[in-house]
């Protein structure tokens, strides 16, 4: 028989621990449910405890003080794990994860190692929720998938199940996330250790009783633990590298350019002086871009032949001015857009962007690639 416990964290959940370990016990059976309770003063331990007197189903773990939902998470996980459960889930105490999504939940783990109760994608939804609330969610998804590579659609929701040995690989005990971006951690490990994922829909709903205990120190870590892992990643490392370079570039280019006209190519010094100021301080630019690209952004790619890898960059660096120009001509002249602004967003914003695109993957796949 497959044995299935759903660990569910606690603080302040007094009025709403009764109505869902009902309505998980109708929607699951025999199913164990161990509360994580984190000494909450409305007497939410005192209450399992008492239910779990005339329950066997139900267990309690009483944690000294409020430590967080990674942190009630790795215990109630380490719990289940050291029993022998072949299935393991997690889940708001407050309502907002609806039991009757659990067999779907545990259904999915026939074909999968996690299955991620998903507001974000066909057929998934969250009511009720604020728009603050909405925005944090998708914009906190949406961030840690560019910064961390993860697929899935919904990154920051607390309803999951996990086969045991999958569980076991992840060893949660070794996460670092006190907050709710524990969630993001779990999912990104996984990810990571090439467990197989699958996103089931779920409606999520506000809480019946009691606040949410989401703050800003939860949101701060979230967002700086996901940026740090971002951060050690080549590929995001390399793209803001990239950027940076870019605009120091494109300083060098126009401080370069002021000077020279303000002091010795001044329009009174030289008439024509304008060009030889522009070929001057884009040829400064070039430079500063190919040195800061070999010795910071790709340096640990940067090729032996430096000659060759110049000639290369100077070749890769046109192709990107080229798709600006490509822009510009098919907004000016074949869609026929004359004015002013349409030439700016097609030539400095369209194309910067595409042109910063080509640029980054020939350095990136070609030209550093030594
Ligand atoms: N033991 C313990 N200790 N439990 C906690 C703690 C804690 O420090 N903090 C929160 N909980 C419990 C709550 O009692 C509730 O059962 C569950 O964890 C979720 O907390 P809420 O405060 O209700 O979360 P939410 O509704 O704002 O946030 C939901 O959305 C987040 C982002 O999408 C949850 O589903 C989170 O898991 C999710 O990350």
């Amino acid at each position: 028989m497959i044995r299935t416990l759903i660990v569910i964290p606690t603080y302040n959940e007094v009025g709403n621990l009764p109505g869902i370990l009902h309505r998980v016990h109708n929607a699951t059976g025999e199913t164990d449910v161990l509360i994580v309770d984190d000494s909450s003063p409305d007497g939410t331990g005192a209450l399992a405890d008492q239910l779990a007197s005339v329950d066997p189903r139900i267990h309690v773990l009483h944690r000294a003080q409020k430590d967080g939902l990674g942190g009630a998470y790795r215990a109630g996980f380490a719990w289940g794990l050291a029993r022998d459960y072949d299935r393991l889930v997690e889940m708001d105490a407050d309502g907002s994860h609806d039991p009757a999504h659990l067999p779907a939940l545990l259904e999915a783990l026939d074909d999968a190692d996690v299955a991620v109760g998903s507001r974000w994608i066909d057929g998934g939804r969250a009511e009720g929720w604020p728009l603050h609330r909405r925005l944090l969610s998708r914009g906190g998804s949406a961030y840690a998938r560019l910064m961390l590579g993860i697929t899935q659609r919904d990154v920051t929701g607390g309803f999951r199940a996990y086969r045991a040995d999958a569980l076991r690989e992840i060893d949660p005990t070794h996460l670092v996330s006190q907050g709710y971006s524990f969630q993001i951690e779990m999912l990104w490990r996984a990810a990571n250790a090439g467990h197989r994922i699958i996103e089931v829909p779920i409606t999520f709903v506000e809480r019946l009783h009691g606040t949410s205990k989401m703050s800003s120190t939860i949101v701060t870590e979230a967002l700086a633990r996901v940026t740090r892992w971002g951060l050690a990643r080549p590929l995001i490392r390399q793209i803001l590298t990239f950027i940076g370079v870019g605009a120091i570039g494109l300083a060098v280019d126009v401080i370069t350019f002021n000077l020279l006209r303000a002091t010795i190519l001044s329009p009174e010094a030289v008439p024509g002086g304008a060009l030889a100021a522009k070929v001057i301080s884009v040829t400064l630019a070039i430079v500063a871009n190919w040195l800061g690209n070999r010795y910071w952004t790709f340096a640990e790619q940067r090729r032996s032949d430096v000659g060759r890898e110049a000639v290369d960059f100077l070749l890769a660096s046109a192709l990107g001015g080229l798709a600006s120009l490509v822009t510009l001509g098919v907004s000016h002249y074949a869609l026929g857009l004359h004015t002013a602004i349409a030439d700016n967003i097609s030539a400095n914003v369209i194309g910067l962007a595409l042109g910063s695109a080509v640029r980054f993957i020939t350095y990136r796949e070609w030209v550093f690639a030594g």
